[in-house]
């Protein structure tokens, strides 16, 4: 595990692989896998032993089996559940009580460019370039600050798309609509590694046809404000 110096310092956070720092945390396969080093860094500046993690979107698990390896309490779900860790629900309706958790982490869809599964609730079926993109988003916004206890932190895992030869600011947007309910303590750049478009064919075409791909995704750091319960 992490030691004190490995923390991240600067706002541009890139981790060579899924696993590199916690070997059995997440399923280096699943696709759009939480890097387990964002979140350890995540866990160990805004979390204390035994306080409560929760991640609502749970995929391959990551950010549950991060956090309790750092001897934290971990909740993971997803509407989807495909590994023992996790269970069960909607990243709109927290299973949880009102103030109970110092730090959520969300890795959501970011458009509908990955199938999740057949659950016709799930949010990686919703283009980001519709308003209902940002609607559901805000719902998950809601229950985070509902669960979050006052001066806890909402850490939310995004990107922004290129599709078709139009540019969707999905992070900006995003960010736009966290705003509503949280503080902006800060944006971290996330470099991404092994994507399918990091190929020299894809390579080729964004130089071919003047386009990007994406580099990085985007991670918020936002705070519930003090003095807030979550009702
Ligand atoms: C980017 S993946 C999360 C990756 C995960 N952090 C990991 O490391 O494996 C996004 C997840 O959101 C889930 N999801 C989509 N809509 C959901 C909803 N309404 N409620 C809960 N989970 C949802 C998908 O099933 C998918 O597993």
């Amino acid at each position: 595990m992490l030691g004190k110096t490995d923390l991240e310092a600067t706002t541009c956070w890139d981790f060579p692989t899924q696993s590199e720092g916690d070997p059995d945390a997440g399923d280096p396969s699943f696709n759009g896998v939480t890097p387990a080093r964002c979140v350890s860094n995540l866990v160990r500046r805004y979390t204390r032993p035994d306080e409560l993690v929760v991640d609502p979107m749970a995929g391959s698990g990551t950010i549950g089996a991060v956090a309790r390896s750092l001897g934290r309490r971990a909740v993971s779900f997803d509407l989807t559940p495909r590994y023992r860790s996790v269970f069960r629900a909607d990243a709109r309706e927290w299973p949880l009580r009102a103030n109970a958790a110092a730090l959520a982490v969300v890795d959501s869809p970011y458009s509908d460019n990955i199938v999740y599964g057949s659950d016709s609730r799930c949010l990686g079926r919703i283009s980001c370039r519709e308003p209902r993109f940002y609607e559901q988003m805000a719902r998950v916004s809601a229950e985070a600050r509902r669960v979050l206890r006052p001066g806890g932190v909402l850490a939310w895992i995004i990107a922004d798309e290129y599709r078709g030869g139009a540019y969707t600011p999905v992070g900006f947007r995003l960010l736009s609509v966290l705003s509503h309910d949280f503080e902006v303590r800060d944006t971290v750049v996330l470099v991404r590694h092994h994507d399918r478009s990091a190929s020299p064919l894809w390579e080729h075409r964004a130089r071919r046809f003047n386009f990007f791909l994406r580099g990085f995704k985007f991670l918020f750091i936002l705070r519930k404000p003090v003095g807030e319960s979550g009702g």
